[in-house]
């Protein structure tokens, strides 16, 4: 057996958010030292993860007296539902605004548990064992938490920043390959947000890097009032190729395919050269991810996707590259919108 290594010995990233700032610690075996940042004083601890996390032997101890709470393994615990259950659960057993929430798993598990914390007893702390690369360079840092509704995803949630979060890469070894490429399509993006380097890390020094440029960005605009909109690049044409439904696509997958056509975008109005956009496609084919709409795509359909609620393109807002970096830019000339879509079948 592996010995576990110390926190000094693994990499930590700080979260800077005055009196919620917290740590990111990223590491094999990072979890065996769940018990050292649950917050001092707490008494008891409700740990929520995952039947096929558990099953995966992915297990914690808080140190302190805790019960585990075991949802379904989809992204449809995310519901107000799976949140009523828990916070009757944790009410059955007394649990107390002086104890914690420790959820162990996925983005699906640290978006429900932290918005559960957010909300039973009016807030009490959270710490995320995250077990996923999607839900260690992204989900589980910058305290978004929230659930779906029928009528859309995350459509209820809360800001509630972890105590700490811990990224154990050993579990990454035992996620299935179409799970990893889904983090994969969101450290591509991490290219582009700022120049870091990233190519030359060892995976978990790479995650660390991502870590620490969300962690700068959320610190910057904790509520995304402006600039940790830049964490969505990729996204308006991912969230259309998701909403679709019919595609089959990771969400890695889709991002990887949206970050291609921002750039091809962003070229063809002027913001970047053609020489960006092969950085782009040489970045995504990288990871071995797709750059190319999948078969068949009907790019109207996806158009409509980009509008949602509303009627014209001109109204859609893009993040897209330029000299000045990632902005949004609104009001794009709809022939260059569906052309650029042209551009990546
Ligand atoms: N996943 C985007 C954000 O945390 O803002």
């Amino acid at each position: 057996m592996t010995v576990a290594p110390s926190l000094e010995e693994v990499l930590r990233v700080p979260v800077e958010l005055g009196e919620r700032s917290y740590h990111v610690w990223v590491g094999p075996g990072v979890r065996h030292r769940l018990a050292e940042v649950v917050p001092g004083g707490v008494g008891r601890v409700a740990v929520v993860t995952q039947a096929a996390v558990a099953d995966a032997g992915i297990t914690v101890d808080p140190g302190v007296e805790h019960r585990v709470f075991i949802t379904d393994n989809d992204e449809h615990i995310k519901a107000l539902g799976t949140v009523e259950e828990l916070c009757r659960e944790f009410a059955q057993w007394g649990l107390t605004r002086r104890d914690a929430v420790v959820a162990v798993g996925g983005g699906a598990v640290t978006d429900l548990a932290g918005f559960t914390a957010a909300v039973y007893h009016r807030g009490i702390p959270v710490v995320y064992v995250a077990t996923t690369l999607l839900g260690q360079i992204d989900a589980s840092v910058g305290g978004k938490t929230g659930v779906n509704l029928p009528e859309g995803k995350n459509l209820v949630g809360a800001f509630w920043q972890p105590s700490a979060v811990l990224c154990d890469t050993e579990a990454l070894d035992t996620l299935p390959p179409e799970e990893m490429r889904s983090g994969l399509g969101e450290m591509a993006k991490y290219h582009f947000i700022a120049d870091a380097g990233l190519d030359s890390l060892p995976l978990p020094e790479r995650i660390a890097r991502c870590v620490a440029i969300k962690a700068e960005v959320v610190a910057a605009d904790e509520r995304e009032s402006g600039r940790r909109a830049v964490l969505n690049y990729g996204h308006t044409l991912a969230h259309a190729l998701e909403a679709h439904g019919g595609y089959h696509l990771r969400h890695g997958e889709a991002v990887a395919i949206g970050l291609v056509y921002a750039a091809e975008l962003a070229h063809r109005a002027g913001r970047i050269e053609a020489r960006r956009v092969d950085e782009h496609r040489q970045v995504v084919g990288g990871y071995d991810l797709p750059a190319s709409l999948p078969a068949g795509a009907d790019a109207d359909g996806l158009v409509r996707l980009f509008s949602r609620d509303k009627k014209a393109v001109g109204g859609v807002t893009f993040m897209l590259d330029g000299p000045d970096g990632i902005e949004p830019v609104t009001g794009l000339d709809p022939d260059l919108v569906l052309e650029s879509l042209e551009a990546i079948r």
